[in-house]
């Protein structure tokens, strides 16, 4: 008997022996901010004038001096140096370039020239958003991307980035999750403009001719110049999974739509949507298309941003629609996004049959776990499905950028999730605080190698605990 027990403590001990998994050379080690959530005083933006109104973010929070980057910028670096972060994605404010029509603010062409300086004195490569969710409130009063010529307006700033940043960056991600943002700013009405009427498909045509426009831009000055340049666009992307066969099939379309549309459309220049017909409660939906030549292989990279994916079940009483993790699986906190490594996995393999061509890109991943029981866990895990989408499906994943560097203004959300691997102390100015998980990601980012499971990993971090 003693000796079973022997074998089974050496079975054992091999069963949760590390394995260590080594990325390519050149991988890009990243962290992802965006500027509104983390500079401060983003005054001249669209989203400063909405936080003023009550109701629209939690607990009535407002960005304020946000996680008070601007005054912590070289400390910021130095972290990200230290943490062995090689690329770091970051937006330039549009409201802060130009915060009137055609007037450039060269004080905030300045600082971003500084901090781009600082980047790369410190060998981290800058990768830029031109558009996280944010615009000009004087875009945005004049009707935004609802405008026929919205796409010129949007040329005219992306002119300026080039001409001020275009000989120091070579990676540029144009528009942040355009899906979220048509949702949330022209469905829902949670994010300005605030309009609720669904109808999406005019902002989305006129998004992508914006994107098209930055992309031959960006192009044709990089081969005039003999640089390289490299754009994309950073896709939130959620499969969608029914409760039943019913809704599985039900869910197909808006799949298709939020996941893959703008995507395959980047790829051959056509684009589905619903098309609003009618005004107030006459107005209806019907699927349409377009083709837009201008739009096709205006990729790069396919920027992934991934957080879960997400189980429907129907109700026949409010909210009627209910969206849960995957079965058995833990969310997190305040979100409830489900601790879904394997969700990654299947978006990578549904990209590599639609974009054979494109290197991806993980533009955003991480969690809000402000005691950080679960991020260590979850970033390894996540890692470990790029590593096998890298040496399974022979697909090159080039760069991951863990969302976020710090804690940060989480849009309607407030101040309270905690996304960062820094903590931050909004009552001392930003106080940064590295959360223990720093420690694991540093190892990963240094050494290029990941040893998985971490020690003393629970192989079921991530399930529901079943009762006692
Ligand atoms: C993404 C956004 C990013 C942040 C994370 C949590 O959808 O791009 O700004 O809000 O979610």
């Amino acid at each position: 008997m003693k000796h079973i027990g022997f074998l089974f403590l050496i079975l054992f001990s091999f069963s949760i022996h590390a394995e260590t998994y080594s990325f390519p050379k050149d991988f890009q080690w990243c962290v992802a901010t965006a500027g509104h959530q983390i500079e401060g005083d983003n005054i001249n933006s669209d989203w400063w004038e909405w936080e003023k109104l009550p109701g629209k973010i939690k607990k009535g929070d407002r960005s304020g001096k946000a996680a008070f980057h601007t005054e912590r910028m070289v400390e910021d670096v130095a972290l990200m140096k230290d943490l062995g972060v090689k690329t770091y994605r970051f937006s330039i404010e549009w409201a802060r370039i130009e915060p009137k029509q055609g007037e450039f603010d060269q004080a905030a062409i300045d600082y971003y020239r500084n901090e781009i300086k600082l980047l790369k004195k410190n060998g981290i490569q800058p990768f830029v958003t031109m558009h996280h969710f944010v615009s000009p409130q004087w875009f945005t009063e004049m009707g935004g991307f609802k405008r026929d010529d919205s796409p010129e307006i949007f040329l005219n700033y992306v002119k300026k980035l080039d001409a001020e940043f275009g000989k120091d960056v070579e990676y540029w991600v144009t528009f942040n999750e355009p899906m979220v943002f048509l949702i949330g700013g022209f469905g829902q009405g949670v994010m300005p403009p605030g309009i609720s009427d669904w109808n999406l498909f005019d902002p989305m045509v006129n998004i992508l001719k914006a994107h098209a426009k930055a992309y031959h831009y960006f192009h044709a000055q990089a081969a005039k110049e003999k640089r390289k340049v490299s754009l994309g666009l950073a896709h939130h992307m959620r499969p969608l999974y029914g409760s039943n066969a019913l809704i599985q099939r039900l869910v197909g379309f808006p799949n298709y739509l939020l996941n893959w549309n703008i995507p395959t459309a980047l790829k051959t220049g056509e684009l589905h949507g619903m098309k609003m017909h009618g005004k107030s409660i006459f107005r209806w939906y019907w699927p349409t298309k377009v083709q837009m030549d201008e739009l096709k292989n205006t990729q790069d990279f396919l920027g992934v941003n991934y957080y879960t994916r997400e189980y429907i079940s129907v109700r026949p009483w409010p909210p009627f629609l209910i969206r849960d993790p995957m079965p058995g699986l833990r969310g997190t906190e305040l979100l409830n996004w489900g601790l879904d490594p394997e969700g990654f996995y299947e978006v990578f393999e549904h990209a590599h049959l639609l974009f054979p061509e494109l290197p991806f890109i993980i533009t955003e991943n991480g969690l809000t776990d402000r005691d950080d029981k679960d991020r260590a866990e979850y970033v390894a895990s996540h890692l470990l499905q790029v590593h096998k989408t890298i040496n399974t499906i022979k697909h090159p994943v080039i760069g991951y950028c863990y969302w976020s560097m710090m804690d940060n203004f989480e849009w309607i959300e407030g101040f309270d999730p905690r996304f960062g691997l820094y903590a931050v102390d909004y009552t001392k100015n930003g106080e940064r605080k590295a959360r223990p998980s720093v420690d694991v990601v540093r190892k990963i980012y240094k050494s290029n190698t990941l040893e998985y499971p971490l020690p003393n990993q629970d192989p079921n971090w991530n399930k529901v605990k079943k009762a006692p």
